[in-house]
Protein backbone atom coordinates (compact mmCIF):
# COMPACT_ATOMS: atom_id res chain seq x y z
CA UNK A 1 0.00 0.00 0.00
CA UNK A 2 2.81 2.72 0.08
CA UNK A 3 1.84 3.78 -3.62
CA UNK A 4 -0.83 5.22 -1.74
CA UNK A 5 1.10 7.45 -0.20
CA UNK A 6 2.44 9.18 -3.02
CA UNK A 7 1.18 12.77 -3.45
CA UNK A 8 -0.52 11.81 -7.26
CA UNK A 9 -2.14 8.36 -5.86
CA UNK A 10 -4.02 10.78 -3.04
CA UNK A 11 -5.52 13.10 -5.77
CA UNK A 12 -6.73 10.06 -7.42
CA UNK A 13 -8.14 8.45 -4.50
CA UNK A 14 -9.72 11.74 -3.23
CA UNK A 15 -11.32 12.53 -6.56
CA UNK A 16 -12.02 8.62 -6.80
CA UNK A 17 -11.72 9.60 -11.29
CA UNK A 18 -9.22 9.91 -12.90
CA UNK A 19 -10.59 12.05 -16.40
CA UNK A 20 -7.55 14.36 -15.71
CA UNK A 21 -9.78 16.94 -17.25
CA UNK A 22 -10.12 19.73 -14.74
CA UNK A 23 -11.21 23.75 -14.84
CA UNK A 24 -12.11 26.38 -12.79
CA UNK A 25 -10.24 28.58 -10.18
CA UNK A 26 -9.87 29.45 -6.81
CA UNK A 27 -12.86 28.04 -4.82
CA UNK A 28 -14.31 26.54 -7.93
CA UNK A 29 -12.20 24.03 -9.56
CA UNK A 30 -14.15 21.04 -10.89
CA UNK A 31 -12.85 17.54 -12.83
CA UNK A 32 -15.10 16.23 -15.29
CA UNK A 33 -16.47 12.65 -14.10
CA UNK A 34 -17.08 11.04 -17.60
CA UNK A 35 -18.94 8.14 -15.84
CA UNK A 36 -21.90 10.30 -14.79
CA UNK A 37 -25.07 10.99 -16.45
CA UNK A 38 -25.31 8.44 -19.25
CA UNK A 39 -28.07 8.93 -21.33
CA UNK A 40 -30.82 6.25 -20.88
CA UNK A 41 -30.83 3.42 -23.93
CA UNK A 42 -33.08 4.36 -26.80
CA UNK A 43 -32.43 8.00 -26.51
CA UNK A 44 -31.07 10.46 -29.40
CA UNK A 45 -30.35 13.64 -28.48
CA UNK A 46 -29.70 16.28 -30.96
CA UNK A 47 -29.10 19.08 -28.23
CA UNK A 48 -28.85 18.96 -24.55
CA UNK A 49 -30.87 22.11 -23.32
CA UNK A 50 -31.51 22.88 -19.89
CA UNK A 51 -31.67 21.30 -16.34
CA UNK A 52 -33.56 21.57 -13.18
CA UNK A 53 -32.71 19.96 -9.62
CA UNK A 54 -35.59 19.04 -7.43
CA UNK A 55 -35.68 18.57 -3.82
CA UNK A 56 -34.42 15.63 -3.48
CA UNK A 57 -31.47 15.84 -4.99
CA UNK A 58 -32.38 14.18 -8.13
CA UNK A 59 -31.65 15.55 -11.53
CA UNK A 60 -33.51 16.70 -14.51
CA UNK A 61 -32.62 17.37 -18.32
CA UNK A 62 -34.88 18.29 -21.05
CA UNK A 63 -33.25 17.84 -24.45
CA UNK A 64 -34.22 18.14 -28.08
CA UNK A 65 -34.44 13.95 -29.49
CA UNK A 66 -32.90 14.24 -32.74
CA UNK A 67 -35.70 14.26 -35.43
CA UNK A 68 -34.49 11.83 -37.80
CA UNK A 69 -34.29 9.07 -34.96
CA UNK A 70 -37.97 8.39 -33.76
CA UNK A 71 -36.62 9.15 -30.03
CA UNK A 72 -40.08 10.74 -28.49
CA UNK A 73 -38.49 11.23 -25.32
CA UNK A 74 -37.60 15.03 -24.43
CA UNK A 75 -37.02 14.82 -20.32
CA UNK A 76 -34.46 12.71 -18.50
CA UNK A 77 -34.10 12.36 -14.48
CA UNK A 78 -31.02 10.90 -12.70
CA UNK A 79 -30.20 10.33 -9.15
CA UNK A 80 -29.02 12.45 -7.45
CA UNK A 81 -25.25 10.53 -7.67
CA UNK A 82 -25.96 10.91 -11.55
CA UNK A 83 -26.74 7.79 -12.10
CA UNK A 84 -29.75 5.85 -13.15
CA UNK A 85 -30.83 7.75 -16.06
CA UNK A 86 -34.79 7.27 -17.01
CA UNK A 87 -36.95 8.88 -19.27
CA UNK A 88 -39.83 10.14 -18.43
CA UNK A 89 -43.13 11.69 -20.15
CA UNK A 90 -42.19 9.80 -23.63
CA UNK A 91 -44.15 10.39 -26.14
CA UNK A 92 -45.22 13.29 -29.04
CA UNK A 93 -47.24 15.59 -27.19
CA UNK A 94 -43.98 16.71 -24.70
CA UNK A 95 -41.23 15.70 -27.20
CA UNK A 96 -42.80 17.07 -30.52
CA UNK A 97 -41.53 20.87 -31.45
CA UNK A 98 -37.75 22.08 -29.72
CA UNK A 99 -37.81 21.19 -26.12
CA UNK A 100 -35.76 23.97 -24.45
CA UNK A 101 -36.25 25.51 -21.28
CA UNK A 102 -36.91 23.84 -18.02
CA UNK A 103 -37.93 25.49 -14.61
CA UNK A 104 -38.92 23.42 -11.69
CA UNK A 105 -41.47 25.12 -9.83
CA UNK A 106 -42.58 25.12 -5.72
CA UNK A 107 -46.56 25.60 -5.79
CA UNK A 108 -47.38 24.96 -1.88
CA UNK A 109 -45.95 21.72 -0.77
CA UNK A 110 -45.97 20.84 -4.51
CA UNK A 111 -43.29 20.18 -7.23
CA UNK A 112 -43.66 21.00 -10.81
CA UNK A 113 -42.05 21.11 -14.11
CA UNK A 114 -42.45 24.62 -16.92
CA UNK A 115 -41.00 23.61 -20.43
CA UNK A 116 -41.03 26.33 -22.59
CA UNK A 117 -40.66 25.07 -26.49
CA UNK A 118 -39.16 26.66 -29.14
CA UNK A 119 -42.31 25.48 -31.33
CA UNK A 120 -44.95 27.79 -30.24
CA UNK A 121 -45.71 25.73 -27.25
CA UNK A 122 -45.85 25.58 -23.43
CA UNK A 123 -45.92 22.59 -21.07
CA UNK A 124 -46.73 22.35 -17.82
CA UNK A 125 -46.13 18.82 -16.31
CA UNK A 126 -45.48 16.89 -12.48
CA UNK A 127 -41.96 16.04 -11.74
CA UNK A 128 -42.69 12.71 -13.67
CA UNK A 129 -43.52 14.01 -16.82
CA UNK A 130 -47.13 13.94 -16.86
CA UNK A 131 -48.54 17.09 -18.95
CA UNK A 132 -50.96 19.03 -16.29
CA UNK A 133 -51.72 21.78 -19.05
CA UNK A 134 -50.28 22.82 -22.35
CA UNK A 135 -50.28 26.10 -24.39
CA UNK A 136 -49.68 26.73 -28.13
CA UNK A 137 -49.19 29.71 -30.32
CA UNK A 138 -48.54 33.28 -29.19
CA UNK A 139 -50.71 34.84 -25.90
CA UNK A 140 -52.50 37.05 -28.14
CA UNK A 141 -52.30 37.35 -32.06
CA UNK A 142 -50.84 41.16 -31.47
CA UNK A 143 -48.52 41.42 -33.95
CA UNK A 144 -45.96 42.89 -31.29
CA UNK A 145 -45.63 39.05 -30.09
CA UNK A 146 -44.91 37.32 -33.30
CA UNK A 147 -43.05 35.66 -34.14
CA UNK A 148 -43.20 32.86 -30.89
CA UNK A 149 -40.52 30.63 -30.26
CA UNK A 150 -40.50 30.74 -26.06
CA UNK A 151 -37.09 29.92 -24.33
CA UNK A 152 -37.54 29.76 -20.38
CA UNK A 153 -40.09 29.79 -17.59
CA UNK A 154 -39.04 31.90 -14.58
CA UNK A 155 -40.74 30.46 -11.38
CA UNK A 156 -40.62 32.74 -8.27
CA UNK A 157 -41.34 31.18 -5.38
CA UNK A 158 -44.78 31.82 -3.38
CA UNK A 159 -46.36 34.07 -6.73
CA UNK A 160 -49.45 33.17 -8.62
CA UNK A 161 -47.67 33.75 -11.68
CA UNK A 162 -45.10 32.52 -13.88
CA UNK A 163 -43.12 34.39 -16.62
CA UNK A 164 -42.56 33.30 -20.14
CA UNK A 165 -39.47 34.63 -22.00
CA UNK A 166 -40.01 34.42 -25.34
CA UNK A 167 -36.30 34.42 -26.08
CA UNK A 168 -35.99 33.57 -30.05
CA UNK A 169 -39.14 35.22 -31.11
CA UNK A 170 -40.78 38.34 -30.21
CA UNK A 171 -38.28 39.70 -26.68
CA UNK A 172 -40.96 39.71 -24.46
CA UNK A 173 -41.57 38.12 -21.04
CA UNK A 174 -44.90 37.32 -20.75
CA UNK A 175 -46.55 36.75 -17.42
CA UNK A 176 -49.10 33.70 -16.83
CA UNK A 177 -51.26 32.47 -14.07
CA UNK A 178 -49.50 29.09 -12.43
CA UNK A 179 -52.65 27.71 -14.13
CA UNK A 180 -51.64 28.00 -17.78
CA UNK A 181 -53.50 31.53 -18.07
CA UNK A 182 -52.03 34.86 -19.85
CA UNK A 183 -52.85 37.68 -17.50
CA UNK A 184 -52.34 40.36 -20.14
CA UNK A 185 -49.67 41.40 -19.14
CA UNK A 186 -46.04 41.37 -21.32
CA UNK A 187 -42.79 43.38 -21.12
CA UNK A 188 -39.96 44.31 -22.96
CA UNK A 189 -39.61 44.41 -26.77
CA UNK A 190 -36.38 44.02 -28.77
CA UNK A 191 -33.75 46.99 -28.31
CA UNK A 192 -31.07 47.70 -26.49
CA UNK A 193 -32.24 50.11 -23.94
CA UNK A 194 -32.74 49.37 -19.89
CA UNK A 195 -35.84 46.49 -19.96
CA UNK A 196 -35.65 45.65 -23.61
CA UNK A 197 -33.71 42.45 -25.14
CA UNK A 198 -32.01 40.99 -27.70
CA UNK A 199 -32.52 37.07 -27.13
CA UNK A 200 -34.27 36.85 -24.00
CA UNK A 201 -32.84 33.86 -23.39
CA UNK A 202 -33.22 33.26 -19.63
CA UNK A 203 -35.82 34.38 -16.69
CA UNK A 204 -35.02 32.91 -12.91
CA UNK A 205 -35.26 34.37 -9.77
CA UNK A 206 -32.41 35.08 -7.64
CA UNK A 207 -32.84 34.26 -4.56
CA UNK A 208 -29.60 36.25 -3.00
CA UNK A 209 -31.46 39.64 -4.01
CA UNK A 210 -35.50 38.96 -4.76
CA UNK A 211 -35.77 39.75 -8.00
CA UNK A 212 -36.14 38.30 -11.53
CA UNK A 213 -32.91 37.90 -13.58
CA UNK A 214 -33.34 38.06 -17.18
CA UNK A 215 -30.25 36.23 -19.28
CA UNK A 216 -30.53 38.86 -22.59
CA UNK A 217 -27.77 37.33 -24.71
CA UNK A 218 -26.95 39.06 -27.72
CA UNK A 219 -26.82 42.51 -25.72
CA UNK A 220 -24.10 40.49 -22.99
CA UNK A 221 -26.18 41.10 -20.19
CA UNK A 222 -28.43 40.36 -17.46
CA UNK A 223 -30.96 42.85 -16.25
CA UNK A 224 -32.43 42.44 -12.73
CA UNK A 225 -36.60 43.21 -12.72
CA UNK A 226 -38.40 43.91 -9.29
CA UNK A 227 -41.66 42.41 -9.37
CA UNK A 228 -44.96 41.20 -6.98
CA UNK A 229 -45.42 37.83 -6.18
CA UNK A 230 -49.34 38.98 -6.21
CA UNK A 231 -49.62 41.62 -9.03
CA UNK A 232 -48.58 40.52 -12.97
CA UNK A 233 -48.49 43.85 -13.57
CA UNK A 234 -45.42 44.94 -12.00
CA UNK A 235 -41.93 44.59 -14.02
CA UNK A 236 -39.30 47.27 -13.23
CA UNK A 237 -35.86 47.52 -14.54
CA UNK A 238 -33.62 47.25 -11.29
CA UNK A 239 -29.84 47.15 -12.83
CA UNK A 240 -28.13 45.37 -15.25
CA UNK A 241 -24.48 43.92 -15.16
CA UNK A 242 -21.75 42.15 -18.07
CA UNK A 243 -19.76 40.06 -17.47
CA UNK A 244 -17.10 40.70 -20.23
CA UNK A 245 -15.73 36.80 -19.86
CA UNK A 246 -19.16 35.19 -21.19
CA UNK A 247 -19.78 36.95 -23.97
CA UNK A 248 -23.23 34.93 -25.02
CA UNK A 249 -25.17 34.23 -21.25
CA UNK A 250 -27.66 31.54 -21.59
CA UNK A 251 -28.99 31.45 -18.28
CA UNK A 252 -28.07 32.39 -14.50
CA UNK A 253 -28.23 29.58 -11.86
CA UNK A 254 -27.87 30.32 -7.78
CA UNK A 255 -26.38 27.61 -5.43
CA UNK A 256 -28.15 26.22 -2.30
CA UNK A 257 -27.45 29.19 -0.15
CA UNK A 258 -23.82 30.08 -0.21
CA UNK A 259 -24.44 33.12 -2.62
CA UNK A 260 -22.81 32.26 -5.67
CA UNK A 261 -24.12 31.90 -9.41
CA UNK A 262 -23.61 29.62 -12.57
CA UNK A 263 -23.47 31.32 -16.38
CA UNK A 264 -22.92 28.93 -19.31
CA UNK A 265 -21.88 30.74 -22.36
CA UNK A 266 -22.84 29.77 -25.76
CA UNK A 267 -19.29 30.48 -27.19
CA UNK A 268 -17.63 28.50 -24.95
CA UNK A 269 -17.29 28.90 -20.82
CA UNK A 270 -19.24 28.33 -17.89
CA UNK A 271 -19.04 31.08 -15.08
CA UNK A 272 -18.48 31.03 -11.56
CA UNK A 273 -20.40 34.37 -9.94
CA UNK A 274 -20.04 35.84 -6.15
CA UNK A 275 -22.43 37.38 -4.48
CA UNK A 276 -21.59 40.53 -6.34
CA UNK A 277 -21.88 39.13 -9.83
CA UNK A 278 -17.83 39.37 -10.13
CA UNK A 279 -16.31 36.80 -11.81
CA UNK A 280 -14.60 34.03 -9.63
CA UNK A 281 -14.28 31.12 -12.00
CA UNK A 282 -14.28 30.26 -15.74
CA UNK A 283 -14.53 26.50 -16.76
CA UNK A 284 -13.38 26.48 -19.94
CA UNK A 285 -16.25 23.53 -20.69
CA UNK A 286 -15.22 24.01 -24.65
CA UNK A 287 -11.51 24.09 -24.46
CA UNK A 288 -11.65 21.43 -22.17
CA UNK A 289 -13.87 19.03 -23.95
CA UNK A 290 -14.15 20.67 -27.06
CA UNK A 291 -12.51 17.41 -28.82
CA UNK A 292 -15.50 15.55 -27.51
CA UNK A 293 -18.29 17.42 -28.99
CA UNK A 294 -18.83 20.00 -25.70
CA UNK A 295 -19.09 23.18 -27.77
CA UNK A 296 -22.00 25.32 -26.51
CA UNK A 297 -22.77 25.61 -23.03
CA UNK A 298 -26.48 26.15 -23.06
CA UNK A 299 -27.43 25.32 -19.26
CA UNK A 300 -25.70 24.76 -16.26
CA UNK A 301 -26.41 24.14 -12.55
CA UNK A 302 -24.85 23.73 -9.32
CA UNK A 303 -26.03 20.42 -7.57
CA UNK A 304 -26.60 20.66 -3.99
CA UNK A 305 -23.36 19.05 -3.11
CA UNK A 306 -21.33 21.31 -5.00
CA UNK A 307 -20.76 19.31 -8.30
CA UNK A 308 -21.79 21.33 -11.52
CA UNK A 309 -23.72 19.83 -14.47
CA UNK A 310 -23.31 21.66 -17.77
CA UNK A 311 -25.71 20.76 -20.77
CA UNK A 312 -24.19 21.86 -24.59
CA UNK A 313 -25.99 22.47 -27.57
CA UNK A 314 -25.09 21.29 -31.41
CA UNK A 315 -24.17 18.90 -30.91
CA UNK A 316 -25.85 17.78 -27.46
CA UNK A 317 -23.43 16.30 -25.37
CA UNK A 318 -23.76 16.60 -21.22
CA UNK A 319 -21.56 16.58 -18.58
CA UNK A 320 -20.54 16.17 -14.57
CA UNK A 321 -18.03 18.04 -12.91
CA UNK A 322 -16.98 17.00 -9.37
CA UNK A 323 -15.93 19.84 -6.87
CA UNK A 324 -12.26 19.42 -5.96
CA UNK A 325 -11.62 20.47 -2.80
CA UNK A 326 -9.22 22.75 -1.58
CA UNK A 327 -7.23 20.08 0.40
CA UNK A 328 -6.87 18.46 -2.67
CA UNK A 329 -6.02 20.93 -4.77
CA UNK A 330 -3.10 22.33 -2.85
CA UNK A 331 -1.24 18.99 -2.72
C1 LIG B 1 -51.85 14.35 -26.35
O1 LIG B 1 -52.50 15.53 -26.76
C2 LIG B 1 -53.75 15.27 -27.38
C3 LIG B 1 -54.27 16.61 -27.90
O2 LIG B 1 -54.26 17.58 -26.89
C4 LIG B 1 -54.68 14.63 -26.36
O3 LIG B 1 -55.92 14.35 -26.98
C5 LIG B 1 -54.05 13.34 -25.86
O4 LIG B 1 -54.85 12.80 -24.84
C6 LIG B 1 -52.67 13.59 -25.34
N1 LIG B 1 -52.01 12.34 -25.02
C7 LIG B 1 -51.38 12.15 -23.87
C8 LIG B 1 -50.72 10.81 -23.71
O5 LIG B 1 -51.29 12.99 -23.00
C1 LIG C 1 -55.47 34.23 -33.33
O1 LIG C 1 -56.11 34.22 -34.59
C2 LIG C 1 -56.49 32.93 -35.03
C3 LIG C 1 -57.03 33.05 -36.43
O2 LIG C 1 -57.93 34.10 -36.53
C4 LIG C 1 -57.52 32.36 -34.06
O3 LIG C 1 -57.90 31.06 -34.43
C5 LIG C 1 -56.90 32.30 -32.66
O4 LIG C 1 -57.85 31.85 -31.71
C6 LIG C 1 -56.37 33.65 -32.26
N1 LIG C 1 -55.63 33.50 -31.02
C7 LIG C 1 -55.80 34.24 -29.96
C8 LIG C 1 -54.96 33.93 -28.78
O5 LIG C 1 -56.61 35.15 -29.92
C1 LIG D 1 -10.46 27.90 -23.82
O1 LIG D 1 -9.59 26.92 -24.36
C2 LIG D 1 -9.29 27.14 -25.71
C3 LIG D 1 -8.49 25.94 -26.20
O2 LIG D 1 -7.42 25.67 -25.33
C4 LIG D 1 -8.54 28.44 -25.85
O3 LIG D 1 -8.28 28.68 -27.21
C5 LIG D 1 -9.39 29.55 -25.30
O4 LIG D 1 -8.68 30.77 -25.32
C6 LIG D 1 -9.81 29.26 -23.89
N1 LIG D 1 -10.74 30.27 -23.43
C7 LIG D 1 -10.64 30.87 -22.25
C8 LIG D 1 -11.68 31.87 -21.94
O5 LIG D 1 -9.75 30.60 -21.45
Amino acid sequence: MSHLLCGIALVALFRGSNSDIVGGQGDFVFEYVPEKLVMPAGTSMQHAHGWAVDAKDNIYLTYAPDPASGDQGCLVRWAPDGSGGEVLGRGKNLSAGTPHGLRLAKEGDHYFLYHANNDQTLHKTTLDGEILWSRFGPPTNDTRFKPNRPTWFGTPPGSKFVYLADGYGSNYIHVYTTEGEYTGQSFGGPGTENGKFSTCHSINFDPRVGKLVVTDRENHRHQYFDFDTGSASKFDFSSAFTVLELVRPCNMRFDFGNGYAMVPSLEGPVGILDRNNQLVSLVNVSGLLGDKGHLHPHDATFLPNGDMVVATWNPGRISYWRKLPKAVIQI
